[in-house]
């Protein structure tokens, strides 16, 4: 069995098989699903106004779509799942929805994503701005721009979410003592708000170089929380 508050560096399927019925209380998971970021591997147009080439995020070329497998072994593992693109899979999940409104405006990127939710049969919202410099004021205030671009998110991976996503899940889905899975973890913002907010997690991403991105960004968040806790 893996050793839960770790992240792994190793495909979900392979490490899933050693993981108990039912282990987990929730999981929350984002697999690849094709499109947008997915395929282009950059954010916003490649070339920007100055001519310069934007960054090209190192993402594998053979990211699958998750398979019929994978969808038992994650129902096998889990009591409760929450999964993300919910919208471009065959498998039937049930009639449970979260929809993330990313308070686009005018821009011509999805104005939402849609997530699976096990846990109720009605459609939750959770608004909360993402693009360019114009991020969230607080998870209550999502809809509103923090106005700060120093206080904006890093991002380190082409489909990142937002930590305060993930808190927000964590507050209306998870209780005390719960553990929780993602088994694709990118950036590692669901590991950074389950330990933020005191869940016992486990996190596999396949791809090396995102890997070792998403560690030391899990590393430096843990780090700076824990200097936060003792002041
Ligand atoms: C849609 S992204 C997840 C983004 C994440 N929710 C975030 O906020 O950064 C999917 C991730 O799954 C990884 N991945 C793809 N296939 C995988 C597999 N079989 N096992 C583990 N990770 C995988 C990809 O490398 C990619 O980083």
């Amino acid at each position: 069995m893996y050793e839960l508050n770790k992240l792994y560096n190793v495909d979900c399927l392979v490490a899933m098989k050693r993981i108990p019925d039912k282990y987990f209380e929730l999981a929350i998971v984002d697999p690849p699903y094709f499109d947008g970021p997915n395929k282009r591997r950059f954010y916003g147009r490649d070339i920007n106004k100055l001519n310069i080439k934007r960054k090209i995020y190192n993402v594998i070329e053979d990211w699958e779509v998750p398979s019929e497998e994978y969808f038992r072994e994650l129902l096998r593992v889990s009591k409760n799942q929450i999964v993300w693109g919910c919208n471009y899979y065959d498998y039937y999940l049930g009639p449970g929805r979260i929809i993330w409104d990313k308070v686009n405006g005018q821009s011509s990127y999805s104005d939402c994503e849609i997530a699976y939710c096990s846990m109720h049969k009605k459609t939750k919202m959770f608004r909360y701005m993402w693009n360019g410099m114009m991020q969230g004021k607080s998870i209550n205030e999502g809809h509103l721009m923090q106005g700060d671009k120093s206080k904006n998110e890093i991002r380190i991976h082409p489909t990142q979410k937002p930590v305060n996503l993930y808190k927000w899940l964590l507050l209306n889905y998870a209780k005390k003592g719960d553990k929780i899975l993602d088994t694709h973890v990118g950036s590692a913002s669901s590991l950074i708000a389950c330990y933020d907010m005191g869940f016992d997690f486990l996190g596999f991403e396949k791809d090396k170089e995102i890997y070792k991105l998403a560690i030391k960004r899990l590393d430096d968040a843990m780090n700076q929380l824990s200097i936060f806790n003792i002041i």
